[in-house]
């Protein structure tokens, strides 16, 4: 089939060499000329494992075109809208500009028979809005949100979990079935339902994973109060298979492109459909999940004896998880600001994400490496769990530092390790 993708962003670029290598003939469109022509040249414009290998198997093919002008998509069937909708500037909301923007520039191309499919995450009720313009064209829209992870964002395209439909008609229905024959044939999950559920479906996912992750976050405040160990007590509640041990990871909470904002949004159009109670929690996961921030930079003030200030502090990690370059909203990046903030000399290490942050949080140091980042500091917070950092052997590194100081903001090396290597060591959640 011969589909357009608009927005190649984390979203879309994926998505566009995804379906290309399941053979389907793809045009990528975007905005932004730079990332269209790194995608053009078959090259990633963003850290993605796996796309880079996508890129190059279609690259020279005319199976996967990159193009700035829309009109690239008029003679595609299917279009799908995968563009960002990020927090509004001035409130919790969602910023609608670009999907509408897309809407509107695909407009004057799109004819009878097409198919609009919607996959950036939207405050329900947004397709309802959306159809009648597309529906003038005689083609229709469908929503089909995307549950990609960053950093397995590849596997989750071809493989995902499950599918769901927003659709209004069987036709619109079998196209979707055509574009994911594959997952179909392998026996994929599939919701087929209208647009506001497969809406919220989107929303409420990560409303629930926010909770889970806050959640946690509560139970290790708690255990910190009362000498409890939060990663015992995830373990135990995880193995009640109604609870599960997956997104119970307590540390310095959750960040990136989708979780904050989506909550805020969720919140945000519940209040203007007069349902503000039913999300009100979230402004609570949301609460919870910026205290562990600050709880990671009131821990280093505690064990460097009251205050940072001038204090070279080492922090391991940038991006708002490990496997991305991607510091929006990043807990870890928010760390280092925080810190430096106080006057604390921080030195900062990602292994992908220094680009991004330097752009973005020009006032911070940054090291070329782990072991330039940890030379001399006198305390080292771990906030994003790259494999590099949680391998880090105590003993080795135990004499590049000028103080045997570790804050584990993820809860994933061996504490007593590092105890028996002479390092205060402090988690969260767990003493
Ligand atoms: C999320 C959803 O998982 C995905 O389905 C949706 O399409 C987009 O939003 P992503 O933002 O890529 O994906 O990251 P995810 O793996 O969900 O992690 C989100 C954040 O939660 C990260 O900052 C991660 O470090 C944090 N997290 C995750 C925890 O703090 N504890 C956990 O136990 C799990």
């Amino acid at each position: 089939m011969k589909l357009s993708v608009i927005g190649c962003g984390y979203l879309g670029a994926v998505h566009a060499a995804a379906m290309a290598s399941l053979g389907h003939e793809v045009v990528g469109i975007d905005v932004d000329q730079a990332k269209i022509d790194a995608l053009a040249e078959g090259r990633a414009p963003f850290f993605e494992p796996g796309l880079p290998e996508l890129l190059t198997e279609t690259h020279g093919s005319g199976q996967l075109v990159f193009s700035t002008d829309v009109a690239a998509a008029a003679d595609c069937q299917v279009h799908f809208i995968a563009v960002g909708t990020p927090q509004q500037v001035d409130g919790p909301g969602a910023d609608l500009r670009f999907v509408n923007a897309a809407v509107d520039s695909l407009l004057p191309h799109l004819k009878p028979g097409d198919l609009v499919v919607g996959k950036s995450t939207v405050p329900v009720g947004t397709a309802d809005s959306l159809a009648p313009r597309i529906e003038a064209t005689g083609a229709e829209l469908a929503w089909n949100p995307e549950f990609l992870r960053e950093g397995f964002a590849v596997k989750d395209t071809i493989e995902p979990d499950r599918l769901v439909y927003g659709v209004r008609s069987e036709r619109a229905r079998n196209l979707l079935d055509q574009v994911y024959s594959t997952a179909v044939a392998a026996g994929t999950p599939l919701v087929v339902t209208d647009y506001p559920t497969a809406e919220l479906v989107k929303t409420a996912a990560n409303a629930f994973l926010a909770t889970k992750i806050s959640f946690i976050n509560a139970m290790a405040e708690l255990a910190e109060t009362t000498g409890a160990d939060v990663t015992q007590l995830a373990d135990a509640i995880g193995y009640d298979k109604r609870i599960g041990r997956k997104f119970l990871n307590a540390g310095v909470g959750f960040g990136g492109g989708c979780l904050p904002k989506d909550i805020r949004a969720f919140r945000a159009r519940a209040e203007e459909l007069g349902r503000g109670e039913s999300l009100a929690f979230l402004r609570e996961i949301d609460e919870i999940n910026l205290r562990c921030r600050q709880r990671v930079i009131t821990l280093a003030t505690e064990l460097l004896g009251g205050s940072v200030y001038q204090r070279r502090i080492a922090v391991l990690g940038l991006a708002f998880k490990p496997n991305s370059d991607d510091i929006r909203d990043s807990p870890a990046a928010d760390v280092a600001v925080g810190l430096n903030g106080l006057g604390a000399e921080v030195v900062a290490y990602d292994p992908e994400a220094i680009e991004n942050a330097r752009r973005t949080h020009p006032q911070l140091t940054y090291a070329a490496s782990t072991k330039e980042a940890l030379a001399d500091a006198e305390a080292v917070v771990l906030v994003t769990e790259w494999d590099e950092f949680k391998q880090l052997d105590p003993t080795a590194v135990a004499d590049q530092v000028s103080q045997r100081v570790i804050i584990d903001g993820r809860n994933v090396l061996d504490r007593e390790a590092w105890r028996a290597a002479g390092w205060r060591y402090a988690g969260l959640g767990r003493s």
